[in-house]
């Protein structure tokens, strides 16, 4: 990847997308694109734009809008990110989800063959595996996924795998575990601080409090991208995690002692239709074939985060 190539970020006005974007031209690339519906984020879209790199708005289901931006634009590079990253939401909307996740991806391969783009590095998720038979999870875990989210990621991910081996299309998946830091617009970091911010003494927990997940910082998880993007490697698929998981009892510990705060903890014993209890990654297989190593420890990680929302004035409690 030359640094004037042109480079699509899919969903680049999102969290991950954004850091992305903020990777690449912080690393000297200088033709960065975003194509994004603005349908994700819950900070207004300015605090996620970098002024280097060029937005357009657009649906990645909409194939005629596509196909013009492709023949507008001369894309070498793909990361596609952009879709329904809300596994509640993709169930109460399966339309919804299905555009943009399964459609839009569909769109995004097609087009990539027509317009000829050097490779296509897909953000799958590990909601792929769906209840998994044991953990840590292995790329090799069966695949069977219990929520729309997961259905179309997982066609996304076969429709990757089958258009490298049918046409040799240079592309690689990353199912992602539990991504957080700063700009993350859902999930548990996200739901704690909105609920502590509204009531800093009592914090209500969807489960047990002992669901167990495996965080990747942010800047980690970009890395991961990166590397994919550039190894010799296509047609495979990688899971990323932290590698080091931890129960949400234990992560509210953290970020008690982080805010200064001592909240009464309840927990509600029922969590959400698709939650899965124990999810840690197997990452042994993108450290060995990558390189990957992640950097940055969760307490590190959620100290930056922190300070990002309090920085944006998304928290006030300490
Ligand atoms: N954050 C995580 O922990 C995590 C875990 C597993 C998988 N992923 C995957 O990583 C990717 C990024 O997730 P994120 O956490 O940054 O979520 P996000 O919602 O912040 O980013 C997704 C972006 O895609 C855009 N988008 C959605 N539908 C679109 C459409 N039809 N057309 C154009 N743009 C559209 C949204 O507006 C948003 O900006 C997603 O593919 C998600 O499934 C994330």
């Amino acid at each position: 990847m030359n640094k004037t190539d042109q480079i699509l970020v899919t969903g680049g006005n999102g969290f991950i997308g954004s850091h992305i974007i903020d990777f690449l031209i912080n690393n000297g690339y200088t033709s960065v694109i975003s194509l994004d519906n603005l349908s994700g984020s819950n900070y207004g879209n300015n605090l996620n734009v970098n002024p280097q790199c060029k937005y357009v708005y657009g649906d990645l289901g909409n194939l005629a809008f596509l196909d013009k931006f492709f023949s507008d634009n001369q894309i070498s590079y793909i990361f596609h990110i952009g879709a329904n990253g809300n596994v509640p939401y993709s169930n109460d909307f399966p339309t919804v989800d299905f555009n943009s996740n399964a459609a839009g991806t569909f769109n995004i391969f097609n087009l990539s063959l027509k317009y000829k783009i050097k490779k296509v590095v897909f953000a799958s998720t590990a909601a792929v595996y769906g209840v998994p038979e044991s953990t840590p999870v292995s790329e090799n875990n069966p695949l069977n996924p219990v929520s729309n989210y997961g259905l179309t990621k997982l066609y996304g991910e076969k429709l990757a795998i089958a258009y490298y081996h049918t046409y040799g299309l240079n592309c690689n998946v990353i199912r992602i575990f539990n991504t957080y830091g700063p700009r993350q617009p859902r999930y548990v970091l996200y739901d704690f601080i909105k609920k502590l911010n509204a009531n800093k003494t009592q914090l209500e927990v969807f489960g047990d409090g002992e669901q167990v997940r495996d965080y990747a910082y942010v800047s980690d998880t970009v890395k991961a991208f990166y590397d994919v993007m550039l190894s010799e490697k296509n047609g495979e698929v990688y899971n990323i995690s932290g590698g080091n998981p931890i129960n949400l009892k234990q992560l509210i510990v953290i970020i008690s002692e982080i805010l200064k705060i001592d909240p009464v903890i309840t927990y509600t014993g029922k969590s959400w239709p698709g939650d899965i209890k124990i999810l840690n990654g197997d990452i042994s297989k993108i450290k060995r074939e990558i390189g990957f190593e992640p950097k940055v420890s969760i307490k590190q990680g959620l100290e930056k985060s922190i300070e990002w929302f309090k920085e944006n004035n998304y928290i006030s409690v300490s």
